[in-house]
């Protein structure tokens, strides 16, 4: 006995062995970023609370690694410490409280932690001891109130700390934690309590951003020298700051002050500072009329680069507003104000330089003629985005000859006159998105023989007519996207010589007009069709994309209502070069096994969601894709797959065959696909049977392959159980027994001679009398036929368990007459016990088997079932009966595999034990059932049985049903264990 227990444990222990020394992969909670060399990961939103447990399995070759909105409040110690080679931590947006001060040890490495968006209130100062090699310290957007003075101490490498968004008010302890930090860039202290910027040391030279915006400062209260080294000077939102308390502060090297919506006077500024002009962000300064041109006045020996006055609620602009004024070189920023008009820009009259102006988030509603205005020729860029402007009037842009960039999206443009954009010749680039564009004329664009890129995108374009972009020869990008395209005439695209990208996505085209596409098939590489009304009803339609030699990607996903349907035969002839084919959610009855032939550079085919029903992939479908990088099947209704199917994708890495309906895998297939490294099977019903023990093993001991969120996939078959750890050993017999005789027998032989003696001891007793009872029994067939049973029943049981067979089962049963065979009363004395056994196997219509945990453990009762099951699969004689004494656990029972094998054939019987609702009628339930499966014929087929057991079930009374209810039989597939 002792000796199988022992046994049993060295099996096990050499199992356990085997699957660590091959890598698991696959993550609980992570997932690695394909083709990242295990180097970058990602656990986010897995709903786990425990970082530990998160990161456990994470290998130790992880440098990024990204632990975002999960449930985590607590960082343990030690959390990273397998993970040494980490060089970016991110946890942010999670529920961090609390740190462990030795949560990050061991991470010499690490050059970026993020703890933004977590509760965090307090840090011990040793948290960040180990951190040498940190450079950025994120922390924003926590409760922190107080930064320990030696928090950073040992952070020499830092260069950037947020920490906005807290509630911090001590500014001096604060530089006193940063003040050793000698090569600190950037700190971000906006959002938080502070009042004022008193200090008692000074901030490292090399500290040249620093954000103070959004606090509550009311006066600075800092040394004049405090801001020396400052470049960046954000006080921006701190509402009580007024101009008094700058007096005398050295700003010398600030090229960057943000002071809006303080109430800080920029004159008053200038005068208390040796700050230059040029270097201040005027914007929200209150800086309109006469306060403008006072400024401007201020500034008129100045050359500023850029003038930037967002946010100072101007209305008008007068003509002479900015002639005594700086010479502003290269962009002013008027966006933010309350412009109603443009006033045809004579406000620059006197500028010769500028080059960018932006009036964007104002009031303008209408661009008039410029036709008379005098010209800007400095102006190349012109921003008039997030405005109101419904109407451009031919001639709007005279006064701006030179523009090459234009933006006017997002505005409500109705109406753009023919002429609105005449005399643009230079402009490269125009933006007329998101507005409400009905119509454009073939003359519209007639000046633009510049133009790069035309986006149209989100207007109300129904038709193209003609010659519509006849002038743009240099046009590479036009985007009429998000439009009601419903029609384009023959020659709509004529003269776009150089056109590479067309998007023509979430329009109402119904077909594709190969004529019109072919046009430009000398240039064309992107061609987008996604969410039109394109659907086909016949197969016999010439491929449209016949010329389109040079098309690298095509987007044909998600067409209206219902999809394309049928995907005409040999529609993508042509498409040679085609890098990228995108079929999402298109509906499409069958892919004909030629569909994909032509695609020969086919890197990214994405066909999630394109199919009806139950697909069936025809066999060389995807023959001539060699170079096809990723394939997406997502939800395609898959229930198999051929092994032709995959035959040929040699170059495939990613594969993603989500939510499809395979109960099974088979991983043959997947054996060509020698450069595959990830493969996605969620929510697929897989089966937790023999058929995919292949798979479980491999996708737990693959190297080079991941299968992303492989521990959380469940058994369709077991609710509530898990593939990744559903027992297959059974199914491993033959390579088990391959394993030990190949792999380990030297070992074995060595180290476990004595315990090999007695396992092939028994090995032989079995095989030895499983034979000379086989003949035996084919001889008594063959001699006596009707020879009658000594016995109805042979009770196996351990002698645990005496008790209950002398007090329960044998007055109960041979109470009733039945004939029962017990081996201490019936056995022959002096017979060989194993003879004794088969004897009584053999002479008894039945074995009963009495279970218990003591029964387990026994090596006879081993040899019983064995014998007994022997005759049930080898003779189709139904001889065992098993009775459980006690509940046993699953994961017990399935170690005693000849057991379960005769569990799904048998409906085995529970003792209802003392604490069962009602014993009484529940003990008398279960005679009667074990007497009538005493009474039952030996040799009924499995499908008989079956009906049987459910005509039983059915035919009983209520109380019966709840028994079954309460007890229901072990599940319906077979698992094979070593023995
Ligand atoms: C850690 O990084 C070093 C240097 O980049 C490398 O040599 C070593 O193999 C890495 N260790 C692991 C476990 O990846
Ligand atoms: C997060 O964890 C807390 C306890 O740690 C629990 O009360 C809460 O329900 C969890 N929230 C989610 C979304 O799992
Ligand atoms: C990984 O982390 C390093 C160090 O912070 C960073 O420079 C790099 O961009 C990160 N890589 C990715 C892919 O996030």
């Amino acid at each position: 006995m002792a000796d199988s227990a022992c046994r049993e444990m060295i099996i096990k222990a050499i199992i356990i062995c085997l699957l660590k020394l091959a890598f698991s992969y696959s993550f609980r909670s992570c997932v690695e970023i394909p083709d990242s060399n295990h180097k970058i990961f990602r656990c986010v939103k897995c709903h786990e609370s425990d970082i530990t447990t998160i990161v456990s399995d994470v290998f130790p070759t992880a440098t990024n690694l990204t632990v975002s909105r999960n449930n985590i409040t607590y960082i343990q110690g030690q959390s990273f410490h397998h993970l040494f080679n980490l060089t970016s931590l991110v946890l942010d947006a999670n529920y961090i409280v609390n740190i462990h001060k030795d949560a990050f040890n061991n991470l010499q490495k690490l050059q970026t932690l993020n703890l933004s968006w977590n509760y965090i209130s307090s840090l011990h100062r040793d948290v960040f001891s180990d951190l040498h090699h940190l450079t950025k310290l994120l922390l924003g957007n926590n409760n922190l109130t107080n930064i320990d003075m030696f928090l950073f101490s040992n952070l020499t490498n830092l260069r950037i700390i947020d920490l906005c968004r807290n509630h911090l008010k001590n500014f001096s302890a604060l530089v006193e934690s940063i003040s050793n930090l000698s090569r600190l860039i950037h700190l971000d202290l906006s959002f938080n309590k502070l009042t004022t910027l008193h200090h008692s040391t000074r901030l490292p030279n090399s500290l040249a951003k620093l954000i103070l915006s959004n606090n509550n400062l009311h006066k600075l209260g800092c040394d004049k020298s405090f801001l020396k080294y400052v470049e960046v000077l954000d006080l921006s939102k701190n509402t009580l700051l007024s101009s008094k308390t700058f007096q005398g502060l050295n700003l010398e090297y600030i090229k960057n002050l943000h002071l809006s919506f303080t109430k800080v006077s920029a004159g008053k500024l200038l005068n208390y500072t040796n700050i230059q002009p040029r270097h201040i962000d005027f914007s929200g300064l209150n800086l309109k009329d006469h306060a403008l041109t006072l400024l401007c006045f201020h500034l008129r020996d100045h050359q500023i680069p850029k003038m930037i006055l967002q946010s100072n609620s101007i209305r008008v602009l007068n003509k002479n507003t900015f002639c005594n004024c700086a010479n502003i070189t290269d962009e002013m920023d008027l966006s933010q104000n309350a412009m109603k008009t443009t006033g045809c820009l004579k406000f620059l009259h006197c500028q010769k330089q500028l080059e960018t102006l932006m009036i964007e988030h104002n009031h303008l509603t209408k661009l008039k003629s410029c036709k008379k205005s005098k010209k800007v020729y400095s102006l190349k860029s012109l921003s008039y985005r997030y405005n109101r402007i419904l109407q451009v009037n031919g001639y709007a842009f005279s006064n701006t000859p030179k523009l090459t960039n234009l933006e006017l999206n997002i505005n409500i443009i109705a109406y753009l006159d023919h002429k609105a954009l005449n005399g643009l010749k230079d402009l490269v680039t125009l933006r007329l998105d998101n507005n409400l564009l009905t119509d454009i004329y073939n003359d519209t664009f007639k000046d633009l023989t510049s133009l790069k890129t035309l986006n149209l995108r989100n207007n109300h374009i129904a038709v193209i007519f003609n010659y519509t972009f006849q002038y743009l020869s240099n046009l590479t990008i036009l985007d009429l996207g998000g439009n009601k395209i419903t029609q384009m005439k023959p020659h709509a695209f004529d003269g776009l010589k150089s056109l590479t990208n067309l998007y023509l996505d979430r329009n109402h085209l119904k077909e594709i007009d190969g004529m019109l596409f072919g046009r430009l098939h000398a240039t064309l590489q992107v061609l987008d069709l996604q969410a039109n009304h394109i659907m086909y009803s016949t197969e016999h339609t010439d491929s449209p994309f016949i010329n389109m030699s040079r098309l690298l990607d095509l987007k044909l996903d998600a067409q209206e209502p219902n999809g394309i349907n049928l995907l005409p035969h040999a529609f993508f002839r042509g498409l040679i070069s085609l890098n990228s084919l995108y079929l999402t959610k298109n509906h499409i009855i069958g892919f004909g096994a030629e569909t994909f032939d032509d695609l020969k550079s086919l890197e990214t085919l994405t066909l999630d969601n394109s199919c009806v029903g139950i697909a069936q992939l025809k066999p060389g479908i995807f023959k001539n894709l060699r170079k096809l990088k990723t394939l997406s099947m997502v939800n395609m209704g898959i229930t198999s797959f051929s092994k032709e199917v995959f035959g040929n994708l040699t170059g495939l890495k990613l594969l993603h065959l989500n939510r499809n309906a395979m109960m099974s895998l088979d991983i043959s297939l997947l054996d060509n696909l020698t450069n595959l490294t990830y493969v996605d099977l969620r929510s697929c019903p897989l089966s937790c049977g023999c058929q995919n023990s292949e798979l479980q093993n491999w996708t737990l001991s693959s190297k080079r392959l991941q299968f992303p969120y492989l521990f959380n996939i469940t058994c369709q078959d077991h609710p509530g159980s898990f593939f990744h750890n559903f027992d297959t050993n059974v199914c491993y017999l033959d390579i088990a027994l391959y394993l030990f005789s190949s792999t380990f027998t030297f070992t074995i032989l060595l180290s476990l001679i004595p315990l090999l003696y007695v396992r092939l001891y028994w090995k032989f007793k079995y095989g030895y009398y499983v034979f000379r009872s086989w003949f035996g029994e084919q001889w008594r067939r063959l001699k006596d036929q009707e020879e009658k049973y000594k016995y109805d029943a042979f009770i196996s049981y351990n002698s645990a368990d005496e008790d209950w067979v002398m007090e329960q089962l044998l007055p109960n049963l041979e109470g009733s007459s039945f004939r029962l065979c017990l081996h201490h009363r019936d056995f022959e004395l002096g017979r060989d016990i194993v003879d004794n056994i088969v004897a009584a196997v053999y002479g008894s219509r039945k074995t009963i088997c009495v279970v218990s945990q003591s029964f387990l453990r026994s090596e006879w009762c081993s040899l019983e079932i064995q014998l007994a099951s022997y005759r049930l699969f080898q003779e189709m004689q139904d001889v065992l009966l098993l009775v459980f004494l006690e509940p046993i656990p699953e994961r017990q029972l399935s170690t005693y595999h000849r057991m379960r094998k005769v569990m799904l054939k048998k409906t085995y019987l529970q003792w209802p034990g003392s604490n069962c609702s009602d014993p009484n009628s529940a003990k008398e339930l279960f005679w009667n059932q074990l007497k009538r499966a005493l009474r039952s014929s030996n040799t009924r087929s499995q499908e008989k049985q079956n009906d049987q057991r459910r005509h039983d079930k059915e035919g009983t009374d209520k109380e019966e049903r709840e028994y079954f209810m309460n007890h229901t039989p072990i599940n319906d597939e077979v698992h094979y264990l070593m023995p």
